[in-house]
């Protein structure tokens, strides 16, 4: 057995693990990466692409902001569309100059991937078995296996960074953490084309034929979306197929510009809420998709994973430069208040334009005219347009 020792054993090279080491090392903190996959199978994962405020300037604090800040694209407001029309919603104006960036997941990871190899940082890809150990102790280990040999890192902490299929969560007993979970009764069909946008901003759908999003990843590369059943299975989905959807739930005009071109990438996604709570177990942290996962429709998923690694990153630092334990007894709380504030808000988005099948005791689409009204209401009230820019921008965090 090998055993070597680290500050931080961070488990997990997604998003929030990369961030997380990179924000680390560069306040001096010592950590190791073990990641289950290879780096490109990491990279392959197609995801979303919606970088809040927040988060590009956490990203430019861990100096990988470089590319982002000269690819990424500026988005000052999104489209609702409903009823065959469209609507501004004026994210810019209605949050005192607050905007997004348009910046895909994949190419964050890939920065951060080339900046953690680029200072020679320790990161282990394709580790087998990987275990966590003795985690309520101040004496926490994690072990892999690689190449027929096993791997011990003895570390001061561990970061659950592992998604929410990961070890970390799994090792915790029932007692000791409780879950919160709705799993929607659809799915999103994505597809990945080399075609311009159809407009400047995103479009979110709702159509009696299901939701459908037109996002972007450049001004020459579109991420679409359908709302399609749970049943369906990719065969059932031509490139025909999705391109007709897709241009049945939008308006006229929308339609009209629509540019097909064969997809380069397609997949079904299920949506999910989910929270587990607490998200510290003595000296194991878990961050991100590990502890918590949101429907897409608000883009929270990479923003709430960043949100996390902030608190988290600050707390370790805070540990280790004032000896203080005080910021890390409290990750926990802090981070759970800023992710139910997102969960409620991705539900809020997912619930006003999705269809969903008729409910016990509806006679007639009850939820479908709840939607029109609040929709209605929604693109004619400053009040209701501001408390959806102001989420959807990022909502601040606590100090
Ligand atoms: N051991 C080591 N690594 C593991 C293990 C394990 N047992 N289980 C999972 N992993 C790895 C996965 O292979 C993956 O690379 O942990 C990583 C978790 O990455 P993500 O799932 O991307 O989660 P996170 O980094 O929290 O990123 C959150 O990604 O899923 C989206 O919508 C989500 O945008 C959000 C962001
Ligand atoms: C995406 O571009 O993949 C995307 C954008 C906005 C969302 C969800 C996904 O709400």
């Amino acid at each position: 057995m090998t055993i070597s020792r680290t500050q931080v054993v961070i488990v997990g090279a997604g998003p929030s693990g990369l961030l997380l080491g990179q924000l680390l090392h560069r306040a001096g903190i010592a950590n190791v990466i073990v990641e289950q996959r290879s780096g490109d199978y990491v990279l392959s994962r197609i995801r979303a692409g919606i970088i809040e405020q927040i988060c590009q300037d956490l990203l430019i604090e861990a100096g990988v902001g470089e590319r982002m800040l000269a690819e990424g694209l500026v988005h000052k407001g999104i489209e609702l569309c409903f009823a065959g029309q469209r609507h501004h919603i004026d994210l810019h104006g209605l949050t005192g100059g607050k905007t997004v960036m348009v910046y895909g997941q994949t190419e964050i990871t890939r920065d951060l991937m080339d900046a953690r190899a680029s200072a020679g940082l320790r990161t282990v890809y394709e580790a087998d078995k990987v275990a966590i150990h003795d985690y309520d102790t101040s004496t926490p280990s994690l072990s892999y296996h690689q190449h027929g040999k096993v791997y011990t890192v003895k570390a001061d902490f561990i970061a659950g960074c592992d998604g929410f299929h990961g070890v970390c969560r799994a090792s915790v007993p029932a007692a000791a953490i409780q879950n919160f979970e709705r799993v929607y009764p659809f799915g999103w069909l994505g597809i990945l084309a080399d075609v311009p946008p159809v407009s400047d901003e995103l479009i979110y759908s709702n159509h009696p034929r299901g939701f459908a999003l037109c996002s972007m990843r450049s001004k020459t590369r579109v991420r679409h979306y359908v709302q399609c059943s749970l049943d369906d299975k990719l065969e059932d989905w031509s490139d025909d197929r999705f391109w007709s959807e897709l241009k049945s739930r939008l308006d006229p005009q929308a339609a009209a510009r629509l540019h097909t071109g064969p997809s380069i990438e397609k997949s079904i996604a299920p949506l999910r809420s989910f929270v587990a709570e607490p998200m510290r177990f003595g000296n194991l942290f878990l961050a991100g998709d590990a502890a918590h996962i949101v429907p897409p429709t608000g883009a929270k998923g990479l923003n709430l994973a960043a949100s996390d690694v902030r608190y988290l990153s600050r707390a370790f630092i805070e540990n280790y430069t004032e000896k203080s334990y005080a910021g890390l007894a409290d990750y926990s709380r802090k981070a759970l208040r800023r992710i139910w504030k997102a969960e409620r808000f991705s539900w809020y988005m997912t619930s006003l334009l999705h269809r969903f099948p008729l409910g016990p005791g509806d006679t007639g689409n009850v939820g479908a005219k709840m939607q029109q009204a609040e929709l209605d209401y929604l693109v004619n009230s400053k009040a209701a347009m501001t408390s959806l820019a102001e989420n959807y921008v990022g909502l601040p965090f606590e100090e």
